[in-house]
């Protein structure tokens, strides 16, 4: 997968590849992904990247990212400082910009009001980047150091008020920086502004399609695994889909697929999954049951990041005895997307923070055996999905709604037991029934049922109960970074609340989740 090392992209001739030198920011893989919507490929790279590495790309386009640090401070990552003398169009954004500014002359240092959040910005000039864009126009800042005293060298293409230099140029090198951030849904015209850059600046064609990177990617994994076994971890999500049938289709029946029924599944799932893939493929599929196991070291465990990382032990044994049955397997392939990345603070340059520890991220052990395979690694959902259909997998698999890695675990909150495995299970059939007879599967992005560790007081008949309070959870969201709870129909939240009580023994009260995704996370736990 693209990620830190250009000699290995092995792009086929022609690609028009704009990539993009990550310096730690939040939005990084965003601006790449940006880029591939438009058209041309994209990847993040290390910030020293050598100029040679970078040139063997024969990249239309560079961007510099965002980063939390200061150019300044003593650590600051730089790169290359030959980078101009590839004269390529080069476009730093917000850390970015400062960086190629202050490398080519001018002085960079705080402002006098750190900057954060919306902005109006008036553009001086508006061509090139910033053609047909209105000459007011928000912008989204977040930003500490400006750049100061712009050189005779750069030409100022537009202000905010505490930003004076809000977007430059370079007279003589083609070099373009802004401060705002063009790459965030918060700049309405931010995009208008990147395929600027890429089309009238890079002048690419917007040739890249994701069947490209299909192409490109089963080559990758054919050259690395040469004559090997792969193993793959098969939950029937559609990111574990796709990467088994990406795989299948690079690698044949080098490939062995391995679904573990944890205990921790939603109703049928086993088989569901078991009944779709042997329908769909042509694969090596070996259910294993390993409900004890996963159970057993659950056993009395309340804390969330402990859930995770002793189910993320237990499959990575249950891979590996799996394994040693199908011979000798050198890859493990897994579904991990760039969210999970980033949210389990392994981003680029290591900056952002672990707001929880995703079971296939964080806690593998370190004697894990195998090498990874991680195809989807740089991808958001939305990418999987379109890289899905290219492959042809169904629809059924396509837009299924994510389940994570510790299943029900994180969703039976506190102590999981049999029981409340079995509660949860019968919920959750119940209000996906519902979502779907509605027609709300598709315009919503994940809907689910929560089992809280509290019992409430109700009254059923003529007898006073005290039972289990179940929330539903649904969200509207692009790439589960951010999310909004989804504004379900009362009158089917009322079915679903009804259900659940008439026809779930132990639940006697509902609630509905309205917190938005910041500040909560999509998952309770
Ligand atoms: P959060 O709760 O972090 O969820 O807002 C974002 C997306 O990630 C899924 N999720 C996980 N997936 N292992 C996974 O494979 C995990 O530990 C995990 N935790 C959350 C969640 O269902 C949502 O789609």
């Amino acid at each position: 997968m693209p990620t830190a090392s250009p000699p290995d992209l092995d792009l086929p001739a022609g690609v028009e590849v704009i990539p993009v030198l990550d310096f730690g920011g939040q939005y990084a893989q965003l601006i790449a992904r940006r880029v591939r919507e438009a058209g041309a490929f994209s990847v993040l790279l290390a910030p020293d990247t050598p100029i040679e590495t970078l040139a063997r790309l024969s990249p239309r386009g560079i961007i510099l990212s965002g980063g939390p640090a200061s150019v300044s401070g003593g650590d600051a990552p730089k790169c290359d400082e030959r980078l101009f003398e590839l004269n390529v169009p080069v476009l730093g954004i917000c850390y970015g910009m400062q960086l190629g500014c202050q490398i080519l002359g001018c002085r960079v240092a705080g402002a006098e009001s750190r900057e954060f959040g919306r902005a109006r910005l008036t553009i001086a000039k508006g061509e090139g980047m910033l053609a047909d864009v209105p000459r007011q126009t928000t912008v989204w800042m977040s930003h500490g150091d400006q750049v100061h005293d712009l050189d005779e060298d750069f030409e100022l293409l537009a202000s905010t008020d505490t930003c004076p230099s809000a977007a430059v140029r370079h007279k003589r090198v083609p070099f373009y920086g802004v401060q705002f951030h063009p790459e965030v849904t918060h700049t309405p015209h931010g995009i208008d502004m990147l395929r600027n850059f890429i089309y009238q600046i890079c002048r690419c064609e917007g040739t890249w399609r994701m069947s490209d990177f299909l192409v490109a990617e089963c080559d990758r994994i054919r050259e690395r695994v040469g004559s090997e076994r792969v193993i793959c971890g098969l939950s029937g999500g559609v990111d574990s889909s796709v990467v088994a049938a990406l795989l299948a289709r690079a690698i044949g029946d080098q490939l062995t697929c391995i679904f573990v029924d944890n205990g921790l599944l939603r109703k049928n799932e086993r088989e569901l999954v078991e009944a779709t893939f042997r329908d769909h493929f042509d694969i090596d599929l070996r259910v294993v049951d390993a409900r004890v196991e996963f159970l057993t070291d659950l056993a009395g465990v309340t804390d969330p990041q402990e859930k995770r990382r002793l189910i993320g032990h237990r499959f990575i044994d249950v891979f590996q005895k799996s394994a040693a049955e199908v011979g000798t397997v050198r890859f493990l392939a897994q579904g991990t997307l760039y969210p999970d990345v980033i949210e389990s603070g392994h981003g680029h340059a290591g900056v952002s923070a672990n707001i929880k520890l995703h079971h296939n991220v964080g806690g593998l052990p370190e004697d894990l055996g195998f090498e990874l395979i991680e195809p989807l690694r740089n991808l958001f959902k939305d990418e999987v999905r379109k890289l899905g259909e290219v492959l042809g997998l169904p629809d059924q698999i396509v837009w299924r709604h994510p389940f994570p890695g510790p299943g029900l675990a994180v969703r039976v909150l506190g102590s999981i037991t049999e029981d409340g495995l079995a509660l949860l299970r019968d919920c959750d059939e119940i209000l996906l029934e519902e979502i779907i007879a509605n027609n709300l599967y598709r315009s919503t992005d994940q809907v689910f049922a929560v089992l809280l560790p509290v019992q409430s007081v109700g009254v059923m008949g003529d007898g006073r109960t005290y039972e289990s309070v179940v929330a539903v959870r649904a969200v509207e969201t692009q790439d589960f970074m951010t999310a909004d709870w989804a504004r379900i129909p009362f009158d089917v939240l009322a079915t679903v609340s009804n259900r659940m009580i008439n026809e779930v023994k132990g639940v006697n009260r509902v609630v509905y989740d309205i917190s938005s995704k910041p500040p909560a996370t999509i998952e309770w736990e």
